[in-house]
C-alpha cells in the first residue's frame, strides 16, 4: 500500500487495529433522521470519543469544524431518498478530486448486490478504486440493503461483502448476522459492522458489538443506536470499551451507568 493511502488507513484505523466510527450521513437519503436533525449538534460532544466520523460533503462543510482533529470519511454515493421503494439506484455524488481538497480520510459507497442496479453499483465502486488507487484515498464499500433488513443473513453479506473486496474496495461496512465469522473470514480486508435501526436494548447493542468483534470486525461504523440513545456519551464509550479495550458486555454496561450518571449529575446542576 502506498504512502498516503497507508496514513490515511492509519488515521482511521488505531494503532491496536480497531475503529470506532460515527457514521452521520443518514441525511443524504433520509432527511433529517431523527436526533440528527441539526448535524454540528449531535456530533460535536461525540467528536472526543470517534476515531472517525462518516458525513457527506455538505455536512462537512456546514457542520464539522475544520479545527476538530478527527478523520473524516465521506459518503459519496446517492441519488435516491427514502420516498423511493427502490433504493439502490445510486451514482458517485462526489469526486475524489474534491475528497482530497476536503482532505478526507476514506470515502464510501453503497453497493446494492442482487438488486436491479447491482451492475450499475459495482461498476460505481471499481470506478472509485481506480480513482480512489490515484489519489491515494481508500474505498470503503457499504454491503446496503435498502429497505430489505431481512436480507442480513451470513450467506448474503459473504456474498457482498467478498465481491466488494475482490472489486478492490480497501474496507468493508457490513451488517452483523448469525454466523458472522463467515462473514468476516470471506472478506480478505478489513470488516467493520453498522448497527442498523435502534435496537430495543442498551445490552442488545453491546451484544452487537462484542460479538462482532469476536466474530472479526475490526470495529464498528455506528450511528443511530449511539446519537438516537438518551445518552450518546456513554453509549459510545461503552462501545469503545468493548473495542479498544476488549470489555466484555457486563463490563461495557458498567461504563454506560457510569457515564449515565455522570450525565445526569451534570444536567441536574445546571437545572
Ligand atoms: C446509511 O445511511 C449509512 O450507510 C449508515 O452510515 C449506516 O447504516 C450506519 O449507521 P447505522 O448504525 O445507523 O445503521
Amino acid at each position: 500500500m502506498d504512502w498516503g493511502m497507508s496514513n490515511r488507513m492509519s488515521r482511521m484505523i488505531k494503532s491496536d487495529g480497531k475503529t470506532v466510527m460515527l457514521a452521520c450521513d443518514h441525511g443524504y437519503f433520509m432527511g433529517p433522521t431523527r436526533k440528527l436533525e441539526v448535524p454540528r449538534r449531535t456530533i460535536e460532544p461525540l467528536v472526543p470519543y470517534a476515531d472517525t466520523i462518516a458525513v457527506t460533503r455538505g455536512v462537512l462543510r456546514t457542520s464539522i469544524d475544520p479545527k476538530w482533529d478527527v478523520p473524516i470519511l465521506l459518503r459519496v454515493s446517492g441519488g435516491v431518498s427514502i420516498l423511493k421503494e427502490d433504493l439502490s439506484d445510486e451514482e458517485i455524488t462526489a469526486s475524489v478530486k474534491d475528497a482530497v481538497r476536503l482532505n478526507v480520510s476514506a470515502v464510501a459507497l453503497s453497493i446494492f448486490v442482487g438488486t436491479a442496479h447491482e451492475k450499475q453499483t459495482l461498476v460505481n465502486l471499481s470506478k472509485l478504486v481506480d480513482e480512489g488507487e490515484e489519489y491515494g484515498m481508500p474505498v470503503m464499500a457499504i454491503t446496503a440493503v435498502g429497505k430489505e433488513l431481512e436480507k442480513r443473513d451470513a450467506r448474503y453479506l459473504s456474498l457482498a461483502s467478498r465481491i466488494a473486496a475482490e472489486i478492490g474496495a480497501h474496507i468493508v461496512k457490513t451488517y452483523y448476522c448469525e454466523n458472522f465469522h463467515k462473514v468476516a473470514e470471506g472478506t480478505p480486508v478489513p470488516v467493520v459492522v453498522a448497527g442498523g435501526p435502534k435496537m430495543n436494548t442498551d445490552e442488545d447493542v453491546l451484544n452487537l458489538v462484542y460479538n462482532a468483534m469476536q466474530e472479526g470486525a475490526i470495529g464498528v461504523d455506528m450511528g443511530r443506536n449511539i446519537w438516537q440513545s438518551d445518552y450518546p456519551v456513554a453509549m459510545i464509550k461503552a462501545i469503545r470499551a468493548i473495542v479498544h479495550e476488549n470489555a466484555t458486555v457486563k463490563e461495557a454496561l458498567d461504563v454506560l451507568r457510569e457515564n449515565k450518571s455522570v450525565a445526569q449529575l451534570s444536567a441536574a446542576s445546571k437545572n
